[in-house]
Parts: structure tokens; C-alpha cells; sequence
């Protein structure tokens, strides 16, 4: 591998994940963006019907999805010449440290709004999070199908709400039942809308020009003229695209279209593989790993267990950093201090998944876990050095988890370890009995879990509640105090499913009160690397 070659091989990559509300249009426009890279034949087979949606749960709904929502965790498609990898956001707001996560992974993100609904709450949080890494963000106003709400308003909702400049790089014509295309503002091309087109790659009918006297005989001269004027007032009343701006996370770039109809999406795919970045560099706890280094590097930011039923495995979603990834290869995972061969990575299609020659910097490999990797491991090629960033959250609910089958333990802690890799829920063994106290992050978890063990590991379980309150892992670099500390706090102390010691609190005051008493020790909500 030459420098030249890598340097090539990285800028052609984008790596990206959707940020959106419930029901916005994020699998709609997956599926469509599948279809235009030719990683699916016929748009409809990622997502099935869901004719129960509100008979069932979210997570239920999930769960029956399961089989493609998992395996489309991990998309990489090929797109206007480039190399586009797109990760997907879990949607229900109880995994949002999983998402938070997995937001760590990308360099860009696109932001689907529905028209009719503006800026909604989950839009909001998430956005958030991509502002603690300056994420550049890409906006698609969806629906347009639909009678929304005036695309300016939703524009100054966008910059109000969240706070970021809109540069309209389309512009609808008409809306609902008289939604006619988009016009591009950069290009001064309009693009026509037909409808039926949802299922396949649609025609790109368009006419060259505002100012084309096709314009008038195609639209009517009424709307002809309306739009020209619209469009005079838009580009007076709004920002410019500024590449710049964009890249900071200051200002996103706005598409209109309909992710059902497939229309409008080209043009936002057509932006976003021009303008979003290439890998970006990355902090690690010694130096900025650029994706121009040639020393492989990457971490990983998400575990999946089972994600086959039929194979029964593990997978953790690595995201290459730098250089080079090999069949074969020889990699150092940090955390142990071990070297180890990896000759069976997988790469992953729109269905599909398959063993990776090799792979770049932006790429996401999947390495199959015995339960060694965690969240957040960094794996180089013998360089000591650790990703930061990629965060465990102390969960904030507690229940203990009870047998209905008495024999069945060995299989129970298996499932508690397992799930808990994934990093929603966190097992604690507390150290002086035997009870197995289950932790997470919302409730929902709670019954994702139950549902889990009995799917995945036959296992039956209940819940009972538990006198405990909070959860913080311990650390502490005097190996004298910490023995004391075990020794006094013993009946607060648990070993996490990773292997650490935590403080499991019964209420608050006590946390503060022992944390008084034992200054020198660091009680952490998070747990990190
Ligand atoms: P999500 O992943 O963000 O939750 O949204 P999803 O794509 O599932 O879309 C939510 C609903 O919005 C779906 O309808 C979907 O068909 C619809 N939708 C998506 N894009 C458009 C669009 O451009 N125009 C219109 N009119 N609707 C759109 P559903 O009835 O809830 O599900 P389904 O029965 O259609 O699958």
C-alpha cells in the first residue's frame, strides 16, 4: 500500500448516520438511498409491513424487524464514484447511548425532518449530540408530498430550534397534490416529479434553466411565475452555501423531496457525496490519529450478540481510523495487551454480510467476539493507545433478576453478560451474594431483555425490585486503599459485566457520604477507556 493509495482510498469513503424523529422517513429514505447504490434491487424489501405498528411496542416492532434492522446497522454502498458507509441510529429514544455512540463513528450526518411536523424532540436531543463533536449535518425536508407547513417557516424552525444557518440547495415546487419537483438552486436545473416512481430508480426528467420557456409550458405560466419570484425571495432571504461553514457545523445545506415517492433524494445524494467530508482524524489519549496515517488503527463504538439467530454470534462494529485493514492481520487489542489474527471480518450489505479483504479508513468491519471486546476497545498495530470519547453510562434503574427455572443460571448470567456488552444494560454481581441485579438506561430495556433471554438463550426470568439507586465505577491508583476500600464498602460493591468494580448505591446521599469518606477514590458515572 503506497501513501498515495491510502490518501485515495480514505477520501473516497463517507461515512454517515440519519438523525430524525420517529415515522420521519429515515428507513423510507435507507431504502431509497440502497436502491440509487444498487445494494437492493427493488426498493420495499428493507423494510415490511407493518400493519400491527399500534397494536405493538416499539421494541416489539423492532424485535419482529429484527432480521433487518440489525443487519442494516451497517450499510456500505457505492455512490457518484464514492464509497458511502451508512450506520444506522437506533430509533427508540431509550437506546440513546447507543446512538450516542454510534454518532461517535461518523463524520457527517443527514438530518430528515418531516415537513408537515417541523423540528420534533428526538431531532432535538440528537442534534445535541452531534454538536459535542461539531458533527456536519445535511438536511432532507421530507413529505413534500403531503400538504406541510411553508418550507421557509420549516427553515426558520431549523435555524431557531437547532440553532444552525439553512442554505436551501433545492427548492420545492408546490407541495401535497401539487407538488411538481424541486428546482436547484446551484445548478438552475428542475427536476421533474412523477409519481409511481417509488420502487425503482426514477427517471430524471429536467429542464435546464428557470428562465426556459419549457418551465412556463410544463408548470402553467401562473406557477411558472410564482416559483420565479419564490425563488428570487429565497435566494435574497437566505443563506449561502458556504462549504466551509457546513464543515464546522454552522450552517446545513436543505433538500426538499419525498423519500415515498423517491424524489429529491438524488439531488441530496449528489450533494452529500460532493460535499460531506472524508474520514476525519480522531483524538486518542497520545496523539490525533489522521486517516492519512499509515499505521492501521480503529475502535469500536457498538456490540450486537445474536445478530444472526442461525449463527449465534457476537459481532463488534469496529471503525477503521487509519491505514489499512487486511485478511489476515495482525492486530493489538489495547485494553489486554494482546496481538491477535484477524482472518474473519465481515463487511455488511444491504442483507447481506460477507468476509472483507480489506478495508479503509471510514470503513466499519465486524469482528466476531468471544467476549473480549467491549465498547470503546482500540485495536492498532502495536502502537499503546486508546480511542477517547466512546463512553459506558452509568444506568439510572435497577431491578433484580429472578429464575423461574432454578437450573437454569449458568445460561441466565451468560445472557445478562452477553446483552450487556451491548451497552443498553449492565449486570452487576454484587460481591457479597449471589443475586444478579440487571441496570439500564430506560425502562423498556427492562422487557427487551426479558424478551431476549428467552428467545435467544431459553431462559425465563422475573424481575424484582432492588435497594439500589445509582451506579458508579471505582477507581483507584493505590492498590492499598483500594483493598481497604473493598474490604469496608464490600456490601455496595459488584463486578460489572466487563469485569470492573462498581459502587452500587442505595440512594444518593449515601453515594455523596462515601464518596466524602474516600476522597482518593474516583467514583465514576461513566465508564470509559
Ligand atoms: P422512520 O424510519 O423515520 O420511523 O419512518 P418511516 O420511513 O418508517 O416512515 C414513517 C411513515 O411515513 C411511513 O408510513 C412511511 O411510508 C411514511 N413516509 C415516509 N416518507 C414519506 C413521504 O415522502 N411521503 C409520505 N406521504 N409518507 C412518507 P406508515 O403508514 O407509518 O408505514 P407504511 O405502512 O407506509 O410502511
Amino acid at each position: 500500500m503506497s501513501d498515495a493509495q491510502l490518501a485515495r482510498e480514505a477520501e473516497l469513503r463517507r461515512t454517515f448516520a440519519i438523525i430524525s424523529h420517529p415515522d420521519a422517513g429515515k428507513t423510507t429514505i435507507t431504502e431509497k438511498m440502497l436502491l440509487f447504490g444498487n445494494a437492493i434491487q427493488l426498493a420495499g424489501s428493507v423494510k415490511s409491513k407493518r400493519n400491527d405498528r399500534h397494536a405493538t411496542s416499539d421494541w416489539m416492532k423492532m424485535e419482529q424487524e429484527r432480521g433487518i434492522s440489525v443487519t442494516t446497522s451497517v450499510m456500505q454502498f457505492p455512490y457518484g464514484g464514492r464509497i458511502v458507509n451508512l450506520l444506522d441510529t437506533p430509533g427508540h429514544e431509550d437506546f440513546s447511548e447507543d446512538t450516542y455512540r454510534t454518532l461517535t463513528a461518523v463524520d457527517s450526518a443527514l438530518m430528515v425532518i418531516d415537513g408537515a411536523k417541523g423540528v420534533e424532540e428526538r431531532t432535538i436531543k440528537l442534534m445535541e449530540v452531534c454538536r459535542l463533536r461539531t458533527t456536519p449535518i445535511l438536511t432532507f425536508i421530507n413529505k413534500m408530498d403531503r400538504d406541510i407547513r411553508d418550507p421557509i417557516e420549516v427553515m426558520d424552525e431549523v435555524e431557531t430550534v437547532l440553532n444552525i444557518q439553512c442554505a436551501p440547495m433545492t427548492w420545492p415546487i408546490g407541495m401535497g397534490r401539487h407538488f411538481k419537483g424541486v428546482y436547484h438552486l446551484y445548478n438552475d436545473v428542475i427536476h421533474l416529479y412523477t409519481q409511481g416512481q417509488g420502487s425503482r430508480i426514477p427517471d430524471d426528467k429536467r429542464i435546464e434553466g428557470l428562465d426556459n420557456p419549457e418551465v412556463d409550458a410544463v408548470l402553467g405560466e401562473e406557477q411558472a411565475e410564482e416559483l420565479r419570484m419564490e425563488v428570487d425571495l429565497v435566494r435574497g432571504a437566505s443563506h449561502e452555501f458556504d462549504l466551509e461553514a457546513y464543515r464546522r457545523g454552522e450552517l446545513t445545506p436543505v433538500y426538499f423531496g419525498t423519500a415515498m415517492g423517491n424524489f429529491g433524494v438524488r439531488e441530496m445524494m449528489d450533494g452529500f457525496v460532493e460535499h460531506a467530508p472524508a474520514p476525519q482524524s480522531r483524538e486518542t489519549d497520545t496523539r490525533e490519529v489522521t486517516a492519512q496515517d499509515e499505521r492501521f488503527t480503529g475502535f469500536v463504538f457498538k456490540i450486537q450478540a445474536n445478530m444472526d439467530p442461525n449463527h449465534r454470534d457476537r459481532i463488534a462494529f469496529l471503525r477503521v481510523c487509519s491505514g489499512k485493514y487486511e485478511k489476515n492481520m495482525k492486530m493489538r487489542h489495547v485494553r489486554i495487551g494482546k496481538d491477535v489474527k484477524i482472518a474473519d471480518a465481515l463487511t455488511f450489505m444491504a442483507s447481506d454480510r460477507s468476509q472483507v479483504e480489506e478495508a479503509w479508513p471510514g470503513d466499519i468491519i465486524g469482528l466476531h467476539n468471544h467476549g473480549t471486546i467491549q465498547i470503546g476497545d482500540t485495536f492498532t498495530v502495536g502502537e499503546d493507545m486508546r480511542f477517547t470519547g466512546i463512553p459506558h453510562f452509568a444506568p439510572e434503574l435497577f431491578k433484580r433478576v429472578r429464575l423461574k427455572d432454578p437450573l437454569k443460571m449458568k445460561a441466565l448470567q451468560k445472557g445478562l453478560q452477553q446483552l450487556s456488552e451491548e451497552g443498553a444494560t449492565q449486570v452487576f454481581m454484587p460481591m457479597d451474594n449471589n443475586d444478579l441485579i440487571l441496570g439500564a438506561v430506560g425502562t423498556l430495556q427492562f422487557d427487551v431483555v426479558a424478551h431476549r433471554l428467552k428467545e435467544e438463550y431459553k431462559v425465563d426470568c422475573l424481575y424484582e425490585g432492588v435497594n439500589v439507586q445509582t451506579a458508579r465505577w471505582v477507581y483507584c491508583n493505590d492498590a492499598k486503599m483500594l483493598e481497604e476500600f473493598k474490604r469496608k464498602a464490600s456490601t455496595n460493591l459488584a463486578i460489572d459485566g466487563g469485569g470492573y468494580l462498581t459502587y452500587i448505591a442505595p440512594t444518593r446521599v449515601n453515594l455523596q457520604m462515601t464518596q466524602e469518606r474516600w476522597p482518593d477514590i474516583r467514583f465514576q458515572p461513566t465508564r470509559e477507556h
